[in-house]
């Protein structure tokens, strides 16, 4: 069983995803996290992220892996646990540059493929349904208005020890989204089979019950 959760930052896409795992028992693959976990070695060895041939070189001698374990899921990256430091506002304000090459999306696709291929798993991202898992059972497009996603990522970032004004947090992701669905590759869209969940009212729980039923009903 493939399923693909997309959408905008701050829709609730790794929260509803995470427990959708655990409810199904599916493993939970968190995309936006390697281009993270690469943009953070970046950022770490000074590399020009206008450079996407340097990029590549570093994805090519990058190990990206999750760790899992019953309460969460930690991002490794060459061996070191990176799951808070790629949560900092300088990495979410150099990520979707990352993310914009499509020779470094080719890279991740691929990886991403390979760790969904001998497992049942639930991935969130961008572009899962359009190109990591194209054949996925569901494709679920999660968004929610800007107003609530700015709120939700600011409590986010304070709850991981980073304080950030909601007006930043607000321009932030309207710039990350605005790039996310202007690349030319893996653009973040709505597909013709997306079933599309909008979260702004709704409890998580309310969400993922949505969503239960609908892979009940099929
Ligand atoms: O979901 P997130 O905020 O952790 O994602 C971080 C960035 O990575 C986001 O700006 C878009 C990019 N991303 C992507 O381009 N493709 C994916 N499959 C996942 C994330």
């Amino acid at each position: 069983m493939k399923i693909a959760i997309d959408g905008p930052a701050g829709a609730g896409k790794s929260t509803i995803a995470r427990l959708l795992a655990r409810k199904t028992g599916y493993i939970y693959i968190d995309t936006g996290a390697m281009y993270r976990a690469l943009t953070w070695k970046a950022l770490q060895n000074n590399i020009n992220i206008n450079s996407g041939e340097d990029l590549e070189r570093l994805a090519r001698e990058t190990k990206i892996e999750f760790q899992y374990s019953l309460e969460d899921q930690k991002t490794i990256c060459d061996g070191r646990d990176v799951s808070q430091e790629i949560r900092s506002p300088e990495v979410n304000a150099a990520v979707s540059v990352v993310a914009a090459y499509s020779g470094i999306r080719s890279i991740m696709v691929k990886l991403q493929q390979q760790m969904a291929r001998n497992h049942s798993v639930v991935m969130d991202g961008r572009d899962i349904g359009e190109c990591v898992l194209p054949d996925a059972d569901y494709k679920f497009y999660l968004t929610a208005s800007i107003e609530e996603r700015a709120r939700r990522r600011q409590k986010e970032l304070l709850a991981s020890g980073y304080d950030a004004e909601y007006d930043d947090i607000k321009n932030e992701i309207v710039a990350r989204d605005l790039n996310d669905a202007s690349r030319e590759v893996g653009a973040l869209k709505v597909l013709p089979d997306s079933i599309v969940i909008d979260t702004s009212e709704c409890h998580v729980g309310e969400v993922l019950d949505k969503m239960l039923e609908i892979m009940k009903g099929t």
